[in-house]
Parts: C-alpha cells; sequence; structure tokens
C-alpha cells in the first residue's frame, strides 16, 4: 500500500524511525505514525488539524479550493440534480441508485416514518420549552429502546434497518419537538408525501386545517438537508465514529453526533447566526460588531464566517445562496430589514482585510438560518435540521467504519499535571 516512506528523527532514538506514507485517491498523503507508540513516542495533534483519524470513501473536500464531493460526485451537481434520499442512497452504498433502486429505497424510508406511539409519552417528560436539541438528543436515543429486533451491529442487514430507521424518523421527531413546543398536536406522516414535503407537513399542519405544503419551500427545505447531509470527518461525524468504535448501538451513537453537532461552533452556528443578527439589530451598528469580531480580547466572533477546512470559499453557502434567494422571493420578503442587513453585512465583511486574510468566509450557515427562518423555522429548531440532513453521512461512516476494520477510538495525551506525590499524612 506505501511506497513512500518518511524518515523520523527523534531526539533520544539511536535510530531515525521510518514511517509507511499512503496516498489516497485524492488529497494529501498521510504519514502512518502507528509505530511510534513502540518507541514510547506519542503524536500531539490537539484538534486533529493534521490528523487523519480513519481511511474512508464517502465524501472529500478540497478546502483551498473549495471543492465537497460525495462519492465523487460535485456538491453542486448534486444540488442541481438529486434530491436528499438519492444522495442519502448514494453516501449509504457508494452508487447512485438505480430508478428501481431509489424507488425502493423512497418507499421503504416513507414507511419508516411514524414513530412507535409510546415515543410520544417521552416528550412529556421535557418542559415546554426545553431547547429541541436537548430533546433530540433524548428521543433519538431512546429509540434504542424500541428496536431490540435489529441491534446486532456486526450484522449488515441490521445496521441497513438502523440507517432506514433513522433516516426516516428524524423529521418525525423534529416535528415532534416543534409541536411539543408550542403546545399543539403531534402530526402523523402522510405516505403521500415526499421526504421535504411530509416535513413541513407535519410541521405546520393542525389536524384542524391541513394546507398544501408550498413546492418551493420544500424543494428548498430538500436543499437544506441535502447540502448538509455529509462534510467528513467533522466533529459530530467524528463523535458517531468514536461512540461506534466501543460497540455502542447505532441509536446511541446518532445521539451522541446530536449531542456534539449542537456547539455553536458547529451546528448550533446556524442559530447563532440568527440570535447574531438580532443582537446587531441594524445596519448602524454593522462597524462596531466587525471591530469586536477582529478583537482579540472580545470573545465576539462572526457567526456563519470561517471554517476548519474551507479557505477560499464554502461551496455549499453558493448553493444555499440561491436557494436563499427563490425563498425569499417565493414569500416576498426580498425587503426584510434583517435579510437586508445580513447581506450588507456579508459583503463589508468580504471587503475587509482581517477577513480575506484570514480565509474567512460566509458557510453554509449564514444563509442557512436565513431561508430557514424565511419559512417560518423557529430559530431554536434550526440546529435539528442540520442534524436531521447529517443523519445519512453520519450513519454511513458509522456502516463504513463496522463494515471494516476498526479499533476502539482511545487517543493519548501530552500529560503536563503533578508527577506521582503522597497524600499528607494528617
Ligand atoms: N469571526 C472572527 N474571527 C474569526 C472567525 C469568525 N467567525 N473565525 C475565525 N476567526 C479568526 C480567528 O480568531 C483566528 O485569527 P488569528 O489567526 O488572528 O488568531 C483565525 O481566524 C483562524 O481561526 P481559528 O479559530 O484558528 O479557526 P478554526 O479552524 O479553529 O475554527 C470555526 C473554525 C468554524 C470554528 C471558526 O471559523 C468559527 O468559530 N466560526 C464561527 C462559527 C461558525 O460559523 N461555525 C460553522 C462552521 S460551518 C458548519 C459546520 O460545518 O459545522
Amino acid at each position: 500500500m506505501a511506497d513512500k516512506k518518511a524518515k523520523l528523527t527523534v531526539d533520544g532514538l539511536d535510530e531515525a524511525l521510518e514511517l509507511p506514507v499512503y496516498e489516497g485517491t485524492v488529497g494529501p498523503d498521510v504519514i502512518d505514525v502507528r509505530s511510534l507508540v513502540a518507541k514510547g513516542k506519542f503524536t500531539y495533534d490537539p484538534g486533529f488539524v493534521s490528523t487523519a483519524s480513519c481511511e474512508s470513501k464517502i465524501t472529500y473536500i478540497d478546502g483551498g479550493a473549495g471543492i465537497l464531493l460525495h462519492r465523487g460526485y460535485p456538491i453542486e451537481q448534486l444540488a442541481e440534480n438529486s434530491d436528499f434520499l438519492e444522495t442519502s442512497y448514494l453516501l449509504l452504498h457508494g452508487e447512485l441508485p438505480t430508478q428501481e433502486e431509489k424507488d425502493k429505497f423512497v418507499n421503504t424510508i416513507t414507511h419508516h416514518t411514524m414513530v412507535h406511539e409510546q415515543l410520544a409519552q417521552f416528550f412529556k417528560g421535557f418542559r415546554r420549552d426545553a431547547h429541541p436539541m436537548a430533546v433530540m438528543i433524548g428521543v433519538v436515543g431512546a429509540l434504542s429502546a424500541f428496536y431490540h429486533d435489529s441491534l446486532d451491529i456486526n450484522d449488515a442487514r441490521h445496521r441497513e434497518i438502523a440507517a432506514h430507521r433513522l433516516i426516516a424518523k428524524m423529521p418525525t421527531l423534529a416535528a415532534m419537538v416543534y409541536k411539543y413546543n408550542i403546545g399543539q398536536p403531534f402530526m402523523y406522516p402522510r405516505n403521500d408525501l415526499g421526504y421535504s414535503e411530509n416535513f413541513l407537513h407535519m410541521m405546520f399542519n393542525t389536524p384542524c386545517e391541513e394546507k398544501e405544503v408550498n413546492p418551493v419551500l420544500a424543494r428548498a427545505m430538500d436543499k437544506i438537508f441535502l447540502l448538509h447531509a455529509d462534510h467528513e470527518q467533522n466533529a459530530s461525524t467524528s463523535t458517531v465514529r468514536m461512540a461506534g468504535s466501543t460497540g455502542a448501538n447505532p441509536y446511541a451513537c446518532i445521539a451522541s453526533g446530536i449531542a456534539a453537532l449542537w456547539g455553536p461552533a458547529h451546528g448550533g452556528a446556524n442559530e447563532a447566526v440568527l440570535r447574531m443578527l438580532d443582537e446587531i439589530g441594524d445596519e448602524t451598528q454593522i462597524d462596531k460588531y466587525l471591530a469586536k469580531a477582529k478583537d482579540k480580547n472580545d470573545p465576539f466572533r462572526l457567526m456563519g464566517f470561517g471554517h476548519r477546512v474551507y479557505k477560499s470559499y464554502d461551496p455549499r453557502a453558493t448553493v444555499m445562496k440561491k436557494t436563499c434567494d427563490e425563498v425569499l422571493a417565493e414569500l416576498g420578503l426580498e425587503d426584510d430589514p434583517q435579510l437586508k442587513m445580513a447581506m450588507k453585512l456579508e459583503k463589508i465583511a468580504l471587503e475587509d482585510e482581517y477577513f480575506k486574510s484570514r480565509g474567512l468566509y460566509p458557510n453554509v450557515d449564514f444563509y442557512s438560518g436565513i431561508i430557514l427562518k424565511a419559512i417560518g423555522i423557529p430559530t431554536e429548531l434550526f440546529t435539528v435540521i442540520f442534524a436531521t440532513g447529517r443523519t445519512p453521512g453520519w450513519i454511513a461512516h458509522w456502516n463504513e467504519m463496522l463494515a471494516n476494520d476498526y479499533r476502539i477510538a482511545r487517543p493519548r495525551q501530552l500529560y503536563t499535571g503533578y508527577a506521582k506525590r503522597d497524600y499528607p499524612k494528617k
């Protein structure tokens, strides 16, 4: 596998260490440092800035060039020609489905959207004003208690059933969280509706009044799910892999991914963008807040800007911006003052030397929050939408790991605490 080698000289070791270097299909070579432990050495890489934690065939990102490929297909082409469920199939199976395979997959997902009636009782244990992500972590984890028939993680068919159940039930649970928050009855999913249409139906219809879902909004919703479907080894996906490496069941693993996604540096950013826009208030305050974002002594950051990997632009943001324009035009919201301010903020930041020199561009969350707000999704639910979209990616990575050789994830550390010392004598 490795024709190339790297040589590492370490003070205190007699000989230079020869380390294998592996080439991926595209992207940087990786140096295999696994033999270091036998020499009593560890590598040090907090935040995994230079560390490949696994081998994967699912998603490739070239952050410098702004490229995102799922199973080789550019995200822009998938956004234009595919839909969320087809992209989910692609992530899970490695190839685009034939029409017959797609119909079967869509049918299977559609017929798994309903949740066990008993699960509805779980919601009552939460305060009505609980944060939707808190409820999602609880109810998705609780799914483990309902599917004893398919929890053998070493059985590929069981893993497939879990994947179908999770992708199918996430929008149902997301809508239930919202309905519980606002005190309306839960809406059952409808098998005659598409995935994203069904989600908007469960969100905004009531048993008293069932309106047709606006197809422009359903398409925008589907695009949001699709654009979030996977993003290689990000914090939540790595969390799912790490939890999965212990042999934990798929529902517990996805619940751990949801928990990791919640933070404002990751999926919580779409919610944080809207809160930031509220805080800025109006256009006259933009300069003040940009100065705060640039001040190292001020914790304020421009939410929806910057990315660990993308340093030129986020290709998802480009598609999202187009969808944003379509949704605002459909709803006649082009003149909404907050949205206008967001666009002005974006323009000023993009021309500012601080942001330019650091490669800080709007990321997917800058526009997704604006679209979701326009659709009528409450801010607190934004990260739940991200979690719903990311579920096929999480489950594809979990499945890829389990289908191949893996070991429990167990990082080491640079210990800088006390060496051994004795408990004081009394
Ligand atoms: N506002 C102001 N300054 C920033 C920002 C920002 N949003 N992001 C990065 N910087 C500065 C940072 O202070 C640092 O400056 P310096 O080199 O002078 O110390 C430099 O840019 C590099 O930033 P970093 O924190 O070292 O970069 P990172 O890769 O560790 O962090 C990030 C990436 C996404 C956590 C960060 O850019 C950020 O906090 N952005 C805002 C939150 C956000 O929008 N997150 C959503 C990411 S996209 C969705 C997802 O994939 O989860």
